[in-house]
């Protein structure tokens, strides 16, 4: 499938990132395939993964990644191009015409859109692992929902560690202690995954949504359901998903939010909107309602947070409240996140592939949607718009 096809695996240089875009179970699938995959040395490092494992999947160690870039046909990260300072140049400045890039690029945003530029100028066909359609058929390429999962898990130990108490019921000679009271608002993908966990550790869980299938789904993981009153109409929006709520009906939410943040030993925060900023649901106030020694992880900071307070990948102690405003949770699990990463873009590669060549079927709602520079073009829909072009 991928005969005579160079693949490339760049360290990631984004500060504190773990992660790589390949492990040695996809290499040794992408080398059965009949590629050839270039890793740069010390690449799978933050996730323990050796030079030595990737060369025993069949990959090709590479020294210098200029040389790698130069060579690879198809190149595979997990974040979007940055300014290398050991180069001394940007990511972008390292590719060539022709050469294809797949990634996570949040093209819509407008801290990436001059890097979009230059990748579209520079003739790079890049797709973005954020456009993967949420269908079923791409569901095993949908790297968002991985990483999400990873996330839910990964807060609610973050909270628990940080917690002044025990999170499950204990029985002692002394008394029996009360478990602790896990809210979860967003009970999406990482939502409901916090929810599980948070059952596991043994706390009473309630969640918070607005989409009542959200609701039913934190349910059925045995989980309480807050009712905020929001009617589902003013809910949803396109596709089913959550839209970003009326500034009356967001007060409404906000104020009967109040009593459940307050009786809260743990708030898990993870409500947000496809493509918009986050919906801020915790006020300062209620900050200071909520007991000393309790513990909020905002897991939607990376879209502006749903917690006023949250200092953007700071830990802050606010009204005897720890706030921990860490970004890119995932990181924090790099081997888990790795793992699931690098199966998403496996399947993606192998989808979009076929007899040592990219398919471009622009028709394909998964290439439509993923597609964001193409002949020297943007293409991405969001990106496009948020670009006025
Ligand atoms: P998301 O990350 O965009 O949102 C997280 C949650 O925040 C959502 O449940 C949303 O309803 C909630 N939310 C938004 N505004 C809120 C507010 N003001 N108050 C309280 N909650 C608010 O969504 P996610 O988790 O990426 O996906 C949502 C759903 O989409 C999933 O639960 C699942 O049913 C579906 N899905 C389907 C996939 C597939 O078919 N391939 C893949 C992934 C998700």
């Amino acid at each position: 499938m991928f005969h005579d096809v160079i693949i490339g695996i760049p360290k990631e240089i984004m500060k504190g990132e773990n992660r790589v875009a390949a492990s040695p179970d996809t290499v040794k699938k992408m080398v059965a395939g009949g590629a050839r995959v270039l890793v740069e040395t010390m690449a799978g490092v933050g996730s323990f993964f050796s030079d030595d494992d990737f060369k025993a999947a069949g990959a090709s160690i590479e020294t210098n990644v200029e040389s790698l870039y130069e060579q690879a046909h198809i190149i595979l990260k997990v974040k979007e191009p940055l300014f290398h300072e050991g180069l001394n140049k940007h990511e972008v400045n390292l590719f060539h015409p022709g050469q294809y890039l797949i990634t996570f690029l949040h093209p819509a945003s407008p801290v990436n859109h001059e890097m979009i530029k230059n990748l579209a100028m520079m003739d790079v066909t890049s797709f973005t692992l954020d456009g993967i359609p949420r269908i079923s058929r791409a569901q095993n390429m949908d790297a968002l929902t991985s990483m999400s999962t990873v996330a839910g898990y990964k807060s609610v130990l973050m909270a628990a560690n940080r917690l002044s108490k025990f999170v499950p019921m204990i029985g002692s000679a002394v008394g029996v202690i009360k478990p602790a009271q896990v809210v979860v608002v967003g009970a999406g993908v990482c939502g409901l995954q916090a929810i599980a966990t948070a059952k596991r550790l043994g706390a009473v869980v309630t969640a918070v949504d607005i989409r009542p299938d959200a609701c039913e789904q934190a349910k059925s993981l045995g989980s309480n359901v807050w009712d905020v009153g929001v009617p589902a109409e003013v809910a949803i929006g396109q596709g089913g998903y959550a839209q970003r709520l009326p500034d009356e009906w967001l007060n409404k939410e906000r104020e009967n939010l109040k009593e459940a943040v307050k009786k809260a030993d743990i708030l898990i925060l993870c409500a947000l909107i496809p493509g918009k900023q986050a919906p801020l649901l915790v006020t300062e106030d209620m900050v200071k309602s909520m007991a000393n020694g309790s513990s909020i992880v905002d897991v939607a900071i990376d879209q502006g947070g749903n917690c006023a307070c949250t200092v953007p990948g700071k830990v802050e102690n606010v009204h005897g409240v720890t706030i921990d405003g860490t970004k890119n949770i995932p990181g924090m699990v790099p081997t888990s996140s790795t793992w699931m990463f690098a199966q998403n873009i496996y399947n993606f590669i192998a989808y979009v592939v076929k007899d040592g060549k990219i398919e471009l079927n622009r028709e394909d709602e998964i290439i439509a949607s993923s597609l964001t520079t193409y002949k020297k073009e943007i293409v991405h829909a969001g990106a496009r718009e948020a670009m006025n072009l």
